[in-house]
């Protein structure tokens, strides 16, 4: 590729990765960095961005990346080129998780540009839901999206709800008494361009629903709120419980949250009982053979506010050239 060429093409993907930022992650850590080089974009984990209480073996760092991910290979497909995938592409460089690769011009879909449009609209919403149901194609979209990406997902029923809530409630209780959950929770609030800012923590406590509060370190009034009685929690599920599979489902979890977003129901992550081994597998019965990643709250609400994220130029790697590199 000639310099000229090279230009346009960097700047067009320097844009896919700040639209890559754009991902959830577990309290806003934004564990990931970006290599451009020609045309491929390589996708790192920042080990120095784990949380070493809540995620000791960096599942939830690599569910975020996958989040992250699975934006960046949206963002390239709106921008007009199709790309190709490889996780882990070099295994002795363990943080090195996807290189993604720009392949021939093609137009967008025009469910490639809903979901698109939804990256920037996405949001995790800590309000009260509407007491509404949602309907059942929508949830059926949802299970699509998440087998799309090789992953599983299941809409909790009662009585399961109510077992699964209730776990995640315990959870919530146990995690504060880990000596380090709090000082870990009090590094990721209420920063500049990281961490969960406090205005998005929600209006408070809920009985109902096992929210985790971010304010609650603060002097912020945190008052018992009334939220939807019987919310709709999914489940969202692996095969396996290795690296890619991580990968794999936080890719899943975004274009399911995406799917959501595009069919305008808010969306909230319950991490919780996934967080502590015994709860995690008595979320879904041992005779599925699956491995529960994330739960999910959605429904209908007010929209929530977009949280920062560091500028892009923090997360750009400068990239060395290789020696079977791109001309
Ligand atoms: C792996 C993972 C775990 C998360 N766990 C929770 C959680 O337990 N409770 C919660 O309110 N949000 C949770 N979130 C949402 C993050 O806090 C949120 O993505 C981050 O603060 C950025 O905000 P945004 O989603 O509005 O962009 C989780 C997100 C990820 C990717």
């Amino acid at each position: 590729m000639t310099r000229t060429a090279e230009r346009p093409l960097r700047r067009a993907l320097t844009e896919c990765v700040r639209l890559a930022t754009a991902a959830p992650s577990l309290h806003n850590s934004q564990p990931w960095q970006f290599g451009i080089r020609g045309m491929e974009v390589d996708v790192y984990a920042d080990p120095s961005r784990r949380l070493l209480v809540l995620d000791p073996s960096g599942r939830e760092l690599l569910i975020s990346v996958g989040a992250a991910l699975l934006n960046l290979r949206l963002a390239i497909r709106q921008a007009g080129f199709r790309s190709d995938l490889h996780l882990f592409p070099e295994p002795e460089q363990g943080d090195l998780v996807a290189r993604v690769t720009v392949g021939h011009p093609a137009v967008p879909s025009p469910a490639v540009t809903a979901l698109a449009e939804a990256i920037e609209r996405r949001h995790t919403n800590r309000h009260p839901f509407a007491r509404v149901p949602v309907p059942d194609d929508v949830l059926d979209d949802l299970r699509k999206a998440a087998q799309r990406e090789g992953a599983f997902l299941a809409v909790a029923h009662p009585p399961a709800r109510k077992a699964i809530l209730t776990m995640a409630r315990s959870a919530d209780r146990l995690l504060h008494h880990h000596p380090g959950y709090l000082p870990e929770l009090a590094r990721w609030t209420g920063n500049d361009h990281d961490g969960v800012p406090l205005w998005a923590a929600g209006p408070g406590r809920a009985a109902a629903v096992p929210l985790r509060d971010f304010a609650e370190l603060t002097k912020l009034p945190r008052r018992n709120v009334k939220f939807e009685p019987d919310p709709s929690i999914l489940i969202l599920a692996t095969n396996g419980d290795h690296w890619p599979d991580w990968v794999r489902a936080g890719q899943a979890l975004q274009r399911v949250l995406l799917t959501a977003t595009s069919h305008y129901l808010a969306t909230m992550p319950i991490s919780q009982p996934v967080e502590i081994p015994a709860l995690r597998s008595r979320l879904l019965a041992p005779s599925s053979g699956l491995h529960v990643q994330m739960l999910l709250r959605i429904g209908y609400a007010d929209p929530a506010l977009a949280t920062p994220r560091r500028p892009v130029a923090d997360v750009l790697r400068l990239q060395a050239t290789r020696h079977r590199g791109h001309s």
